[in-house]
């Protein structure tokens, strides 16, 4: 990478966070890893970067709180890579991404957002927003430098689908194993995605000049739902 990319990953001491921050560290970037519990992010995935050898620092921000969300990009500089993995908030840094004629948004939604499923309404109805509305600003702002892509994953092997299976177990007593088993095979691809995967996906369009697209991630590999418009200006 020329320059050194300066990327922000919302909710990265997560399963799936984590798994983004590493493959964004790992490829040059200087990767700030946010959340609400700082000390847990040094702990699970802040010092191992440093121990690797990669550039990467804690970041305080709770994405539900615009005072904590403008406190965060005060501390961080411009940030040119956004991935938005804990929520479906939008924050103030698409306008300085404008303003700067350079950005890659990459927005962490859900199978959730291309169908409905039992139990999880409001869930859905935050994942069909996220979707509905990036692929709204991804048109608006083909001409800005500025790029938005979704990725909508399957069941993930990750601390979340842990406490789904949890809660499975703990309601129906049936075994772990087979309650694991059973969330595999409702993914097309028949295995939980893996959190490399989504890391792998997020650094591939991250790095490139593609916007608007929607990646399926099914469980070992990938459909392409949107192709996505043409970004038609010259990223510095
Ligand atoms: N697991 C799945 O099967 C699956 C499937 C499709 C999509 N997804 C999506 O993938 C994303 C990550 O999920 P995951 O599986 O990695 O879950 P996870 O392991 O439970 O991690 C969730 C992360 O979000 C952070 N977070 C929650 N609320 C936050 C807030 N208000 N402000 C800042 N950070 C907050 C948590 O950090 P702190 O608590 O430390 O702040 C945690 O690091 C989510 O958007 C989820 O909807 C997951």
């Amino acid at each position: 990478m020329a320059d050194r990319r300066v990327a922000l990953v919302t909710g990265g001491g997560g399963g799936i966070g984590a798994a983004i921050s590493r493959a964004l560290a790992a490829a040059g970037a200087f990767v700030f890893v946010a959340g609400r519990d700082t000390g847990r992010l040094l702990e699970t995935v802040v010092e191992a970067l440093a121990e690797e050898g990669h550039a990467a620092s804690t970041l305080e921000l709770d994405v539900t709180d615009p005072e904590s969300i403008a406190r965060a990009l005060g501390t961080t500089g411009p940030v040119d890579w956004l991935v938005n993995n804990a929520g479906i908030a939008e924050s103030a840094s698409i306008a300085a991404m404008i303003e700067r004629g350079y950005g890659r948004v990459i927005q962490i939604a859900s199978s959730a957002a291309l169908g409905g499923y039992t139990y999880v309404s409001a869930y859905t109805a935050s994942k069909h927003a996220l979707l509905g509305y990036t692929r709204c600003a991804a048109l608006e702002l083909t001409r800005s430098g500025v790029a938005l892509n979704v990725l909508c994953p399957h069941y993930v092997d990750s601390p979340m689908t842990d406490a789904s299976v949890a809660n499975i177990v703990r309601r129906t007593g049936r075994e772990e194993t087979d309650v694991r088993a059973f969330f595999a095979s409702q993914n097309p691809g028949g295995i939980l995605v893996t959190p490399e995967e989504i890391g792998a996906a997020t650094l591939d369009l991250l790095s490139g000049d593609r916007t608007g697209v929607v990646l399926e991630l099914i469980g070992g590999s990938a459909r392409t739902v949107d192709e996505g418009p043409v970004l038609r200006s010259t990223p510095s």
